[in-house]
């Protein structure tokens, strides 16, 4: 299956996999050449540094630097701008692993619920440290096709180190993609995390790139489901209200009307694990 799915705007960068890999994903010069097949070195040297105090219930080692968090300075919009998530996931590297003890089962239930086959063509927006890379990867097999988006290059350079997929550094409400080109779409714990205006577009996106029959797979961090989970999330939204960036800028969401509203039909689950509630939602 040949692959013609990256848009062909010059600008977006690809970044890392192998030289097959690659060459399916331009198919027909879709991303600029030399960028994509030796994409290697388009991304920053690693500037992670440990995190700090972003995981409930860990004790980390030192502070993230100060970040401006806010789209207006001081004024408290209802979550993180771009650049401060930007940062914020440079920054984190792979201390990201570690909230998978709160959202490994949720992960896992989304993974099961994408319902892969060989030869498929898989798109993650959001990959973060590329654990699913290549667990999707391999669902799909050698004739299939994942690739991997992120605003994040410190994330993207982590995933590249884990997984020989296609990777493209881009934004989830203007995907760097072509239209109806992929059968499964699949996101976790990213939409969590975005302006809620910007909700639709990132729905409108994923509805864009799949194919009519495609299925997309979204996890977030959602409202409480008993008393443990909302409690938990009474917590989480108390230091979301003082600082959001604490939280990665990640706040509970309910997304079920707004993925009706995008013309997706809906079933939606719900998993606790720790007592961190999210929801998994698929939509066809
Ligand atoms: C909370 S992490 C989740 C990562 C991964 N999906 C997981 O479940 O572990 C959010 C991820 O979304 C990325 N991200 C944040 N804002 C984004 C945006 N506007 N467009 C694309 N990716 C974004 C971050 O860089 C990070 O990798």
């Amino acid at each position: 299956m040949g692959s013609d799915a990256f848009d062909t705007p010059g600008k977006e960068r690809t970044t890392g996999t192998s030289r097959r890999q690659f060459l399916k994903a331009l198919n027909a010069g879709a991303v600029a050449g030399p960028i994509a097949l030796f994409g290697r070195g388009s991304a920053k040297p690693d500037t992670h540094v440990p995190l700090s105090g972003t995981f409930p219930g860990k004790k980390l080692t030192r502070p993230i630097p100060r970040i401006d968090c806010l789209e207006v300075p001081g004024m408290r919009t209802e979550t993180i701008s771009r650049s401060a998530a930007r940062q914020i996931y440079d920054r984190l590297g792979a201390s990201l692993d570690r909230a998978d003890v709160f959202e490994g089962r949720a992960k896992a239930r989304a993974l099961a619920a994408l319902s892969l086959a060989p030869r498929q063509r898989v798109l993650q927006v959001g990959v973060g440290t590329g654990t699913e890379q290549a667990a999707l990867r391999h669902a799909v097999g050698p004739d299939g096709l994942v690739v991997g988006c992120d605003l994040s290059r410190g994330m993207l350079q982590l995933t590249r180190q884990r997984a020989d997929t296609p990777l493209c550094e881009g934004d989830v409400a203007r995907l760097p993609l072509r239209s109806q080109r992929f059968d499964r779409v699949f996101s976790a714990y990213l939409l969590d995390l975005i302006p809620l205006a910007d909700i639709p577009l990132a729905l409108a996106e994923f509805r864009r790139v799949l194919r009519p029959d495609g299925r997309l797979v979204l996890v977030s961090l959602t409202e409480g489901a008993d008393l443990a989970s909302r409690l938990f999330v009474a917590g989480w939204k108390l230091v979301y209200q003082l600082d959001p960036c604490r939280l990665g800028g990640c706040r509970p969401l309910q997304l079920a009307d707004l993925l009706e509203r995008a013309g997706f039909i809906v079933q939606r689950h719900v998993v606790v694990q720790r007592g961190f509630p999210s929801e998994v939602l698929v939509g066809t």
